[in-house]
């Protein structure tokens, strides 16, 4: 941003860090990803599944491309409980900003009259009696003419494309009537060039769909979105605090990178807290130099809003004797993938286990009871933690236990040079190592006075031997 730029602009803290949601302001563009998202876009009746690891900026990557690209699009989520049809009636709804509200959008299109009235159609009969009890539940029930080709066809006449989340969270027979939708919206792309499906989803489930169907194998390209790199990460904090007119030393950059344990969720939800704490709320007219010591807040504050989960976690894997040893050797060796032996040689003697206990535990880790946080790859024989999450909160928890630990004996050592005493203090002076009070002075005393005794004595001597 230039001066003058700076001093007319004025940017909220919502709009900069943006944790739960889309960064427009701070966007970091990934070039390879970037270029090839638009590469499968452009291609027509190419179907799309972008997955990797939750908080590695899937969403992010594919809306700033929809919307610099202006591609109209719709938007729906999966559950465990989604059905196929809870996904066609969700599609249905989102059409209404184009079909009846006629909102503004990505870009400009037209609705045939027919098919304006067909939409308008299905919708009364979707809004008027078609539901019915299931239980405790209603259940929408899709009209007969709303079937996915239909679908298609509204789609298709607005340009749109239809983005599915979370596809990997629904059952297994609803996944094989998505793949079954996904061939339905290759043939339409013979009469409308945009339409088409993009599933996002979770880290090493884009095989999930293909393998549902053979045919599904050439017309499906698989995007993964790694987690960030930690340039992009220091970019975000740059890009942010320069929106705000807000300065950081490259220290505090380099921990809220190092903490960020490349998750720009993560990132975002830092440097938020930094200038909350801080009272930033929008960008300062005057550059202001944020503290390093609001740090360690922020820090907390993470811990503290994951307490429920993590640290529910943490706190069952460190009864274990051993198991706080484990955690510790994934944070500190700084490496993805650890041996067996990595992880059983950090465990100190005295508290080491059997082979064959420590793999049972490990085993252990990886189950459902403890969340699956230990995963091991069966090719290489390594263990990793599995949720990138985890990891960045286990790095916060152990930096907190040791600062904690440190002003534990930063206290400890005054209280023995008596800091805290509250005893009259007038004849007491301490230094570092040194008490002077009374009884130093008595023993100096004395040991002053046997000095001056055995001078006198050697003085004598020599002056009688001098005789
Ligand atoms: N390239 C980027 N530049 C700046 N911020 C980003 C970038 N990518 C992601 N973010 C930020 O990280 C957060 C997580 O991103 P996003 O929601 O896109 O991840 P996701 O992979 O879709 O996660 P989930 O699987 O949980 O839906 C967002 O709040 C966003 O602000
Ligand atoms: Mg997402």
């Amino acid at each position: 941003m230039n001066v003058l730029e700076k001093i007319f602009t004025t940017n909220q803290l919502t709009e900069v860090f943006t944790p739960n949601t889309v960064a427009k302001l701070t966007y970091v563009k990934r070039q390879t990803i970037d270029s090839d998202l638009e590469k499968y876009l452009q291609i027509p009746g190419n179907q799309i599944i972008i997955y990797g690891h939750s908080g590695g900026g899937k969403t992010t990557l594919l809306r700033n491309k929809l919307s610099e690209i202006g591609q109209n699009y719709i938007k729906t989520h999966c559950e465990s409980t989604t059905t196929f049809n809870d996904l066609l009636m969700q599609a249905f709804d989102e059409l209404n900003i184009f079909y009846i509200q006629e909102r503004s959008t990505n870009s400009q299109y037209s609705i045939s009259t027919e098919l304006k009235a067909e939409y308008l159609g299905i919708s009364s009969k979707v809004t008027s009696n078609y539901t019915e009890m299931q239980g405790e539940k209603s259940i929408r029930i899709i009209p007969p003419q709303l079937t996915p080709q239909k679908l298609a066809q509204f789609l298709g006449e607005i340009n749109c494309l239809w983005i599915i989340e979370d596809f990997h969270k629904v059952a297994e027979h609803e996944k094989k009537r998505i793949a079954d939708v996904i061939k339905i919206f290759i043939d339409a792309a013979n009469d409308y060039k945009k339409v088409k499906i993009v599933c996002i989803g979770a880290v090493g489930t884009a095989r999930e769909l293909i393998e549902l169907d053979n045919n599904l194998n050439n017309r499906i390209v698989e995007l993964f979105v790694p987690l960030l790199t930690d340039d992009e990460i220091d970019s975000i904090v740059v890009k942010g605090f320069d929106l705000l007119n807000v300065s950081i030393t490259d220290d505090l950059k380099g921990k809220i990178v190092y903490y960020s344990n490349n998750l720009a969720s993560i990132t975002h939800q830092i440097c938020y807290d930094l200038c909350f704490h801080s009272r930033i709320q929008k960008s300062k007219f005057l550059s202001k130099r944020l503290r390093n010591n609001t740090f360690k807040d922020a820090v907390n504050s993470y811990v503290r809003k994951n307490s429920d989960t993590f640290t529910k976690i943490y706190d069952t894997i460190i009864c274990q004797r051993y198991g706080w040893h484990v955690l510790k050797t994934f944070e500190h060796l700084e490496k993805e993938h650890l041996s067996f032996d990595e992880i059983k040689t950090k465990i100190p003697n005295q508290k080491r286990p059997s082979d064959e206990e420590l793999l049972n535990y490990l085993e252990q880790l990886g189950s459902p009871e403890y969340k699956e946080i230990v995963r091991y790859d069966r090719s290489s024989m390594k263990y990793s933690i599995s949720s990138p999450f985890f990891k960045a909160f286990l790095k916060m928890k152990l930096a907190l236990e040791k600062a904690e630990k440190n002003e534990t004996m930063a206290r400890k050592k005054k209280k023995m040079n008596n800091k805290y005493s509250i005893a009259d203090s007038t004849y007491t002076l301490v230094t570092s190592n040194v008490i002077f009070d009374e009884a130093f002075f008595i023993q100096y005393n004395d040991i002053l006075e046997t000095m001056l005794n055995e001078e006198t004595k050697v003085h004598r001597t020599l002056r009688i031997s001098k005789m």
